[in-house]
């Protein structure tokens, strides 16, 4: 099928600068949600997707992202001989969870630079998007809900979520037609509004499906907010040119690249664990008392 989407980029090769020092060394990217380390969060809600294959865009310093990912012989080796079998699986399972490639960013040029480095990995072909400081709980992945909008429409889709009017300025904010529940046509995209900019309320969440055809818009992107390549000025030219469709997903999201964020999506996956959820929550009663 010509619209099927089977890649998925991960651009993980930004700088984690609001969870320092935590992220002096540590990928941001490896921080763990519980016990799972956030990026594995994200290639398990890829997979649950019916994605196939991982292209990973990564920078200085994030070569344990992908040793998470592969085989540990050593570590196998310690745990098979003490016969700490369940520990050995969870380990076992990670190396053969997914088809991943790398590639590298070499300058910090930006979202839409570093989905444009994944060009030539990509291909002719459509592919979603995930920003690993989203994390998203869902019935379906928020990933799979997305290329369904795509399979059926066969055009662009990003993912919208109302946020409160004081935060407008730390999104992609988005103006289009409400056509259906939940869809919107989009014609306006602005990276990092101010209040009195922003056209809307409605904030783009890092999960993307994406044509192709994106590459060559981001080709000809120059630099906008921030002085970086904007994945949503390219969105706007293809909005334009083109069509792009904004979903209203279904799910609960967490910026996990903020303190408040990353503790907040740790807490509701702590008191969802069968093992420690409720001790925490007896916890957590103790303490608001
Ligand atoms: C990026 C995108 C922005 C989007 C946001 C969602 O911004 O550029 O359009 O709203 O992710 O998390 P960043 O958070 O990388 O500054």
């Amino acid at each position: 099928m010509k619209n099927k989407v089977r890649k998925a980029v991960i651009p993980v090769a930004g700088l984690g600068t609001r969870l320092l020092p935590a992220t002096k060394v540590v990928p941001k990217e490896l921080l763990p949600i519980v016990d799972t380390p956030a990026i594995q969060v994200i290639i398990e809600e890829v997979l649950a997707s019916g994605i196939e294959e991982v292209i990973l865009v990564t920078g200085r310093g994030k070569g344990a992202i992908e040793d998470h990912f592969d085989h540990s012989y050593e570590l196998e080796d310690v745990l098979e001989r003490r016969g700490q079998t369940d520990q050995l699986d969870s380990v076992r399972r990670i190396s053969g969870l997914v088809r991943a490639v790398s590639v590298r960013q070499k300058f910090p040029l930006g979202l839409g630079h570093a989905v444009l480095c994944a060009k030539d990995a990509v291909g002719d072909e459509p592919f979603a998007v995930l920003l690993p400081d989203d994390i998203i709980s869902s019935s379906t992945p928020c990933t799979r809900q997305l290329i369904d909008v795509f399979e059926k429409y066969n055009e662009g889709v990003v993912s919208l979520l109302r946020v409160p009017e004081t935060d407008v300025d730390r999104y992609g904010i988005a103006l289009g037609e409400n056509w259906a529940p939940r869809l919107h046509r989009i014609r306006t995209l602005i990276e990092k509004p101010t209040r009195e900019q922003a056209p809307s309320n409605l904030a783009i969440i890092g999960r993307y499906v994406l044509p192709a055809k994106i590459f060559d818009f981001l080709e000809e992107t120059a630099a906008g907010a921030d002085g970086e390549i904007q994945l949503t000025d390219a969105l706007q030219r293809l909005a334009r040119d083109r069509a792009l469709i904004g979903y209203e997903f279904e799910g609960e999201r967490h910026d996990i690249g903020d303190k408040l964020g990353f503790l907040k999506c740790n807490i509701r996956t702590a008191l969802l664990n069968k093992e420690i959820g409720p001790q925490l929550r007896a916890y957590l009663r103790t303490m608001v008392e």
